[in-house]
């Protein structure tokens, strides 16, 4: 079973002081897989990753990485991993090159070979003409790239990235988004966070749903939404539940209200759909449930931080 697991945590912890950060989790990350964790603030993401290479040392459990135990191989392990930090931790006083460079040396790359890699990182996120500039010139979303092409210096086998486009602009996050998909075809195996469920739909072939440091439910995104949401949602607005509920009794689907908006969850919307419309003046939204709904279904709709 193990044998194509490029990532195996059984029973993984972290303790910060009185604060279990992560709680006893089990996963596995195959071998050209994206596995994605999905969680709010708080849950866990960054120190699970944290744990995988081997930057976070765990309280208890336990973690392979390429069948190695992160516990006594981990300079074999950071050798054939590649990061991209929640933040970014660009030098401020190198240039755009140079910072690749300086890196690459962690990796004992030899200078001449480093230069020629990073020229083609910097060409493949496309920011190969602000090689020479102050990283502190550069916008967001070139940072998140160059941090990037940093991540893919030492032509990693396992590519980790803690939220890789948080805070990016649409075209920004759809570049990033391809280049992984190229980097995923050339047999890179991925772990990634994100706060953005169409990232997560788009990149991963699995996703865990994380909250206070617990796996709550693992899968194929499609299957998390079968299983979790349905097919098809109503969002109705400023209604009372019962001139609503009332008028789809002995129909199957389930609900929930929230603030201003009824949501109904269903597996066949097309009675509810026709129900509805002979409400006078409801105002409703019909669409395909999707993987934001099981987010929210499964950690709640409370503010968190
Ligand atoms: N270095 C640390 N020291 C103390 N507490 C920490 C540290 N890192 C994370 N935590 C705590 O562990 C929990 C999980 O944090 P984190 O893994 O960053 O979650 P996420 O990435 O899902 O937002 C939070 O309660 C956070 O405050
Ligand atoms: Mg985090």
């Amino acid at each position: 079973m193990t044998s194509q697991a490029v990532v195996a945590a059984n029973g993984i912890s972290k303790n910060f002081g009185s604060i279990r950060a992560v709680d006893g989790i089990s996963f596995q990350v195959m071998l050209r897989e994206c596995y994605g964790f999905l969680g709010p603030n708080g849950a866990g993401k960054t120190t699970a990753i944290g744990m995988v290479y081997c930057h976070t040392p765990l309280t208890s459990g336990v973690l392979n990485v390429f069948g190695l135990d992160v516990r006594e191989h981990s300079r074999e392990i950071k050798a054939v991993v590649g990061v991209t930090p929640q933040d970014n931790n660009l030098d401020p006083d190198l240039s755009v090159i140079e910072n690749l460079v300086v890196y690459s040396r962690y990796f004992d790359i030899p200078k001449k070979e480093a230069e020629r890699r990073a020229r083609e990182l910097l060409e493949f996120m496309s920011i190969d003409e602000r090689r020479k500039e102050q990283v502190t010139k550069l916008s967001g979303g070139m940072q998140r790239r160059l941090v990037m092409a940093r991540a893919l210096i030492n032509e990693p086998r396992l590519l980790i990235l803690d939220e890789p486009t948080t805070g990016l602009d649409p075209q920004a996050r759809h570049l990033i988004w391809q280049r992984l998909r190229e980097l995923k075809r050339k047999g890179v195996t991925m772990i990634l966070t994100t706060h953005y469920m169409e990232e997560a739909e788009q990149l991963c072939d699995r996703v865990a749903v994380m909250d206070s440091g617990k796996i709550l439910v693992e899968g194929p995104p499609r299957e998390l939404v079968e299983r979790y949401a349905g097919r098809d949602v109503f969002e109705i607005r400023r209604a009372e539940d019962n001139r609503v509920l009332l008028r789809l009794e002995g129909l199957e689907f389930s609900s929930e209200r929230a603030g201003d908006t009824i949501y109904i969850f269903s597996r066949d919307g097309e009675e509810i759909g026709r129900r509805l419309l002979s409400i006078r003046e409801l105002e409703v939204l019909h669409r395909r449930a999707n993987l934001e709904d099981v987010f929210l279904r499964l950690t709640g709709r409370e503010l968190r931080d």
